[in-house]
């Protein structure tokens, strides 16, 4: 199994080209379901997760290639098996995002229970609550959910909580439904707006993307379009925690500033300097940095895929810091292994104290979901000595060529095979 081994102690310097978002190009690809014409996708990161999509489309019958520009071309002309198997929604959960467009498409979708990141217990009760408001039965068999409908119709879906891939779904599976769908309390996450924006491309007719509340008019079809990924600011928010963690001055392209206004807040906070231009930001870092409280929330509020990356800097901030984790239940199991290079850091409850140490010490650590692996590489270029990351796997379904990217910025980093 691949690792990471790091030398800390570089500080980061040049630029760095941000990736499409995995979490937009994700639905964006489950999409090509609704329509019988090929949907062209360009800016797509190559990552395990997006592999994985495309081998669970494929398995259904949609003709999908990749080339080496991040441009997918998908054909569900033929929808040949609307089966999304244990096998591969285990490794990832986002495959049930190929419910609600499975279901708007051909009437019937059977999915399996959701795996994934071992983060909480992540339950689909909203997906299918929104799924049965409009039409659809949905039985649980074998650990595999069976929807079936023979039209959807629109319906006032009212959310109990703000569920990111529970709106895009749902979002989907009334771009075709009979009449008009309200969801209420909608995710309001930039990868929501821009999976609209490409549903629109389609044909669909969506208003309010962005707000808590979605208005889709069902149409009788989509069509094909060709739509480009928006930029990852998960990716572009570890990059900048990464400088303000090992200092340096980095300049990233690509980006899209606008979506990033909590994390860009904290980090001025820590004391770094940051400017941003339309598609653009430079990071100016010392190295150190001043302790900050964050508590993590739908957007625009912190999100909680940038927890793991700023308590890692934390960990040698100056003073002590508070984290709050508001949206998944067993989001620490980083500290146990920043606390292996020496970091001080209590939990109670869903609540972290880090106390700022002046060093941390390289160690053999272990990945244990992708945004915490994340964590482990931002604590190794602060240790000093060599820390080793084991099982990035995680690492892998997330970010492209982290390795590569940080190495040309001066980090002493290489993958052990
Ligand atoms: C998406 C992101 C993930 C991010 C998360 C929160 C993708 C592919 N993944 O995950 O990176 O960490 O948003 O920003 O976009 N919940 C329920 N019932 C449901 C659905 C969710 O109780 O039917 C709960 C979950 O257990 C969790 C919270 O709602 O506590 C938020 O989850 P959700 O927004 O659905 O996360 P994902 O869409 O899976």
């Amino acid at each position: 199994m691949d690792k990471l081994a790091i030398d800390g102690g570089a500080a980061l310097n040049g630029t760095v080209e941000i990736s499409g978002a995995k979490n937009a190009a994700l639905p964006i690809l489950t999409a090509a379901l609704l329509t019988a014409e090929p949907l062209i996708v360009d800016n797509v990161p190559h990552l395990r997760d997006v592999s994985t999509m495309l081998n669970l489309l494929m398995q259904m019958g949609v003709s999908a290639s990749l080339d080496e520009h991040g441009s997918v071309a998908l054909n569900a002309a033929t929808i040949t098996s609307p089966v999304a198997s244990y096998e591969l929604v285990k490794t990832m959960r986002a495959s049930v995002l190929v419910l609600g467009p499975l279901i708007a498409r051909l009437g019937e979708a059977r999915v399996s229970l959701p795996g994934g990141c071992a983060i909480g217990l992540r339950p689909v009760d909203q997906h299918l609550k929104g799924l049965q408001a409009m039409g659809a039965t949905i039985v649980m068999e074998d650990g595999y959910m069976i929807a079936r409908a023979k039209r959807l119709r629109g319906a006032r879906i009212c959310l109990d909580l703000v569920t990111v891939t529970g709106t895009e779904n749902l979002m989907m599976a009334a771009t075709l439904a009979d009449g008009i769908t309200y969801i209420e309390n909608a995710a309001r996450e930039p990868e929501v707006v821009d999976l609209a924006h490409c549903l629109q491309a389609m044909g669909a007719k969506i208003s309010g993307a962005g707000s808590d509340v979605i208005t889709v008019e069902g149409v009788g079809e989509l069509h094909g379009a060709r739509y480009r990924v928006m930029p990852d600011r998960i990716e572009t928010g570890t990059f900048l925690v990464a400088v303000a963690a090992a200092g340096g001055d980095v300049c990233l392209n690509g980006v899209r500033p606008d979506t990033l206004d909590a994390v860009l807040e904290k980090l001025r906070e820590t004391g770094v300097q940051i400017e941003a231009g339309g598609d653009w930001l430079q990071i100016k870092a010392s190295g150190e940095t001043q302790a900050i409280q964050l508590r993590t929330a739908p957007y625009p509020a912190f999100p909680t895929d940038m927890q793991a990356q700023f308590m890692a800097m934390m960990c040698k901030a100056q003073g002590a810091s508070r984290v709050v984790e508001t949206i998944f239940e067993n989001r620490y199991m980083h500290v146990q292994e920043l606390q292996r290079l020496g970091a001080d850091i209590a939990v109670e409850g869903n609540t972290a104290l880090i106390k700022g140490v002046p060093q941390l010490r390289g160690a053999t650590v272990m990945a244990t979901d992708l945004r915490a692996s994340a964590s482990l590489v931002i604590a190794g270029l602060m240790a000093s000595g060599t820390t080793t990351v084991e099982r990035i796997y995680h690492l892998d379904r997330g970010y492209e060529r982290i390795e590569e990217k940080l190495s040309r910025l001066g980090a002493r980093i290489r993958r052990l095979r």
